[in-house]
């Protein structure tokens, strides 16, 4: 059972509802600091989705009889759940994608590609997951606008004094940018950089991929247009996302994906589009999915988001303080009251990917490469980093774990 609490979460009690934490990895249980990567999946998200494929599975929207009306009611339930997460003025504003991802390369795509030009800017940060740098790299490449990078301070926050110079390079047409970097974890001021792109009449993307899990999230008061999840990173499960759009920019897109579904009508001679959020919907979606999504959703909230972040606050002191009593560690980001609960270090002498075998040895899971952040690697100097990533499960123990695995590493290999 997920237990409510509004201030305090209870890590141990929640992780009664993982199995994998009752799971042995070279003999011992696993410390799994790798959330930022997946999360983990408690059996109210799988309970929900094989209930759904025993009593209520077949092809949503389509069919007329009594399983595809509740196959659909599922879908559609997991859409509402996804605007209340995000406070959406409508779920049609909602669309399913594969990942956040997808979400970003279809405004990259049905966005980008129809409204840059020459002479236009689109900026993205040092900070960004290439799944929002690439999209917008290729979409200005591809128009003939300008790519340009916020850069980031020695912190690891971005340096907004740099926008002045941006701006000089052209017509301002959009600004992406994480809320939470996946790498350092930094918590970006989104809100800010959506005003000042507005005062130049651009839009602002908003990659939520690493803040949904952990933040309260409400795309009015962060007044972008567009907003990116996933649920793989929220205890639900993989293959599926989601992106919130304003409507009237969703209305105007072209599509992204064509054929079933996202049609109003077909001829050899016209083809019309479907209403939102369908139009972005093409073929058969990810319906189970969408189902572990909501319940995910139903999960997390149970815990509290409050909650949630004051846990992982609490876990990134400790191991930050932990990490300082070992002059070898080098650590990259931001101080802890304005970085989610992500912890980037190296072992001085030891490479980062035989540091994170030693750890596997000892059963700690952390990732170590440059986690789809190869810009902000080249601003670190640094080819690659170990990251340690906590969620609503992680407790004290794994990190004293993840510490002692480091002293292992340094003494046998540095
Ligand atoms: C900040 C950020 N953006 C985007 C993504 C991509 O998300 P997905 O795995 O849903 O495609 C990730 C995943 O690591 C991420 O951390």
């Amino acid at each position: 059972m997920a237990v409510a609490t509004h201030s305090k979460l209870d890590a141990e009690r929640l992780r009664t509802d993982f199995a994998v934490f009752e799971e042995l990895v070279n003999g011992k249980p696993v410390a799994y600091l790798d959330s930022a990567a997946s999360t983990q999946k408690p059996r109210q998200v799988l309970d929900a989705m094989r209930d759904f494929y025993e009593h209520s599975y077949a092809n949503v929207h389509r069919g007329v009889y009594r399983l595809a009306e509740r196959a659909t009611t599922g879908y559609e339930g997991a859409r509402r759940k996804v605007a209340s997460y995000v406070n959406a003025p409508s779920e049609r504003e909602v669309i399913f994608t594969r990942s956040a991802t997808e979400a970003l390369n279809l405004v990259a795509y049905a966005w980008g590609l129809d409204n840059l030009e020459e002479g236009d800017v689109v900026v993205v940060t040092d900070l960004e997951h290439h799944s929002s740098f690439v999209p917008w790299q290729y979409a200005a490449g591809r128009t003939g606008a300008t790519f340009c990078v916020i850069p980031i301070d020695e912190g690891g926050e971005l340096r907004l004094d740099a926008l002045d110079e941006i701006e000089r390079q052209g017509n301002v047409k959009v600004v992406a940018s994480n809320l939470v970097s996946n790498t350092l974890g930094t918590v970006n001021p989104v809100q800010a950089l959506a005003a000042w792109a507005h005062e130049r009449g651009a839009i602002m993307v908003v990659d939520a991929a690493q803040a949904a899990p952990h933040r309260h999230l409400d795309v009015q008061a962060l007044d972008c247009e567009f907003l990116a999840l996933s649920s793989h990173k929220m205890c639900g499960p993989s293959g599926i996302g989601a992106l919130w759009g304003r409507r009237e920019l969703l209305e105007a897109m072209s599509p992204f994906n064509l054929g079933g579904e996202m049609i109003r009508s077909v001829s050899a001679e016209r083809t019309t589009w479907n209403e939102l959020p369908y139009k972005f919907e093409a073929g058969t979606p990810a319906i189970a999915e969408a189902v572990g999504f909501g319940a995910a959703i139903d999960y997390v909230s149970e815990v509290g988001l409050g909650a949630i972040e004051q846990h992982e606050r609490g876990l990134l002191e400790y191991t930050l303080g932990r990490l300082g009593e070992l002059p070898w560690i080098d650590t990259y980001g931001p101080p802890p009251e304005r970085r989610a609960g992500i912890v980037s270090l190296n072992v001085e002498g030891v490479h980062p990917h035989d540091v994170a075998q030693v750890l596997d040895w000892e059963g700690v899971a952390v990732r170590a490469g440059h986690h789809c952040t190869q810009p902000l690697m080249t601003k670190l100097g640094v080819s690659a980093t170990i990251r340690a990533s906590f969620y609503l499960y992680s407790i004290q123990e794994e990190v004293d774990r993840l510490v002692e695995g480091l002293v292992k590493a340094k003494t046998s290999l540095g």
